[in-house]
């Protein structure tokens, strides 16, 4: 089969090239799955780049990658299966994430054929595109098991989501409005349209205004970028409020190339033991397979509309990546191995 394969950590355009490799062999559990569309996002770019040096000893491999080939969650069709499993067949839409455990990983989405784990799987709706639903495992993971339970804590819950506009915050944005609350949305000037079709109750341009001198308050500020520390967001952020920081290391343009936002996210959870507003860990994360199942219901009555930008071919990843560090893609962007 085609894959793109990954020769050592750097500059995408160097390390990245299309080989022809051995097709994978189903295993009992497993599903091999012709894939139709994998989803591009900032923790591809991590694992391809190697930046921060810190994720090569967090899983991704020391030396160089392995799986050599990158990718995380994807969407196709199934081709065979393994002895033991019972939830499906060849034929069959299905999306998943192809990797478990630490994020920052290669798993081996950017190939013609991939073997995964059946619960790592759940059927594709047939309202979405495998483009869509190629978008949604691995960002949607990070936003569901990140995102306070909102419904909870009752109706009409105020919600700020910072970086609103990439893979993580247009999910969020999407099951906070699904829970009744009154959502915020923070990102660049031209992403306002997006987080509006998103559903935002409104949108604020992080290059004119800062959120944090508002005014307004928030019950739970969702912040993916991390561009301002918690003091500030003290200021907006409601007594009984939640702060949630995903981090973002901005495709290794602010520095931090050791470390990334690690250091934040240890003093955050230090502070988490005298402020409440800070989420103690342990972090309770719904497991794989009811997590994939959630996500087939809420693309299955449209509470997640994913938006594609554009797709690229197994040969552009390279431009695929660029792309997305950019920030000009306006949605998801999506590999179609062809
Ligand atoms: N997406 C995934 O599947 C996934 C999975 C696991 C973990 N993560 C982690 O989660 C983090 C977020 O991922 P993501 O996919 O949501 O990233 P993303 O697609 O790059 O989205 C980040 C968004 O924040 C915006 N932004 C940048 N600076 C901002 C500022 N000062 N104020 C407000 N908005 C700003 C960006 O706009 P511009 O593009 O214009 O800069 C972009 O729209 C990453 O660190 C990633 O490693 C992501």
């Amino acid at each position: 089969m085609r894959a793109v394969v990954q020769a050592g950590y750097g500059d995408p355009a160097e390390v990245l090239a299309v080989r022809t490799v051995r097709t994978p062999t189903v295993g009992d559990d497993e599903v091999r799955v012709r894939v139709r569309a994998a989803s591009v996002h900032p923790d591809v770019w991590h694992v391809v780049t190697g930046l921060p040096r810190v994720l090569r000893g967090m899983g991704s491999g020391v030396r160089r990658p392995t799986p050599r080939i990158p990718g995380t969650d994807m969407a196709g069709e199934v081709e065979s299966v393994g002895a033991r499993v019972t939830r499906f067949g060849p034929g069959d839409a299905v999306f998943g994430e192809t990797i478990t455990g630490m994020q920052w990983r290669n798993g081996a989405a950017y190939a013609e054929y991939l073997t995964v784990a059946q619960d790592a799987l759940a059927k594709k709706p047939a309202n979405v595109t495998f483009e869509q639903a190629a978008t949604v495992p691995t960002a949607g993971l990070i936003a569901l098991t990140n995102l306070p339970d909102l419904e909870a804590r009752g109706a009409g819950q105020r919600v700020l989501v910072n970086g609103a506009g990439g893979g993580v915050g247009a999910i969020a944005i999407q099951l906070a409005r699904s829970s009744g609350a009154h959502v915020t949305a923070v990102d660049h000037t031209r992403k306002l349209d997006l987080l509006r079709t998103l559903g935002a109750d409104r949108v604020v341009d992080h290059t004119t205004d800062d959120i944090t001198r508002s005014g307004h308050q928030f019950d739970v500020v969702f912040d993916v970028v991390g561009n301002h520390p918690f003091s500030a967001y003290r200021r907006v952020l409601a007594t009984d409020g939640t702060y949630v920081l995903i981090g973002h290391d901005h495709f290794g343009t602010q520095g931090r190339r050791w470390l990334g936002s690690i250091p934040r996210m240890f003093v955050l959870m230090a502070r988490s033991t005298v402020d409440r507003r800070l989420p103690r860990p342990p972090f309770a994360t719904p497991g794989r397979r009811e997590a994939m199942d959630r996500f087939h219901d809420l693309l299955a009555d449209a509470t997640l509309a994913p938006v594609v930008d554009r797709t690229f071919t197994l040969d552009q990843v390279p431009d695929a990546l660029a792309l997305l560090a950019s920030g000009r893609a306006l949605g998801r962007i999506v590999i179609t191995p062809g």
